[in-house]
């Protein structure tokens, strides 16, 4: 067993789409460890993209991280990270494959619903970052 840590971002949110993002996680078998909606600051953005804080895309996307609340959840199933990672398919959600939840979803770069850990080192920091007391 793995766990994953994952966002549900606020255009998710807006867009009343949480149920329907979930429950595609958990048709394919994956269990909800640990899940909350939150309203990030700025400070929390910077400590979750920590790897993105000097990009060129990153103010834009501080800016969307904190506008409004988020679901984070802890998943959990054999090889949940890669697995989730397939789920939401590619970063941007013009080129994601159809049948992903950005393709299915996301016309957007920035906007694209879904975060989750890309390496077992991404899901143990984020993991506790997000929920230390797991
Ligand atoms: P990244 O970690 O590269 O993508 P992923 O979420 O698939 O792991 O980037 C983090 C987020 O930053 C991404 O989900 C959306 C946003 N982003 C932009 O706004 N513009 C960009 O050019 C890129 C690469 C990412
Ligand atoms: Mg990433």
């Amino acid at each position: 067993m793995e766990r994953t840590l994952v966002l549900l971002k606020p255009d998710a949110v807006r867009r009343g789409l949480v149920g329907h993002v979930l429950s595609r996680f958990e048709a394919k078998g994956l269990g909800i460890v640990a899940m909350e909606l939150r309203t990030i600051t700025g400070d929390q953005a910077d400590a979750h993209y920590a790897e993105h804080v000097e990009r060129d895309f990153y103010p834009p996307l501080r800016e969307f991280a904190t506008s409004g609340p988020l679901v984070a959840l802890v998943l959990e199933g054999d090889e949940a990270i890669a697995v989730v990672r397939a789920l939401n398919g590619a970063t941007d959600g013009r080129q994601a494959a159809p049948g992903t939840i950005r393709g299915d979803l996301s016309l957007s770069n920035r906007e694209n619903l879904v975060h989750a850990s890309d390496s077992a080192e991404s899901a143990e920091r984020e993991i506790a970052l997000w929920f230390p007391d797991l």
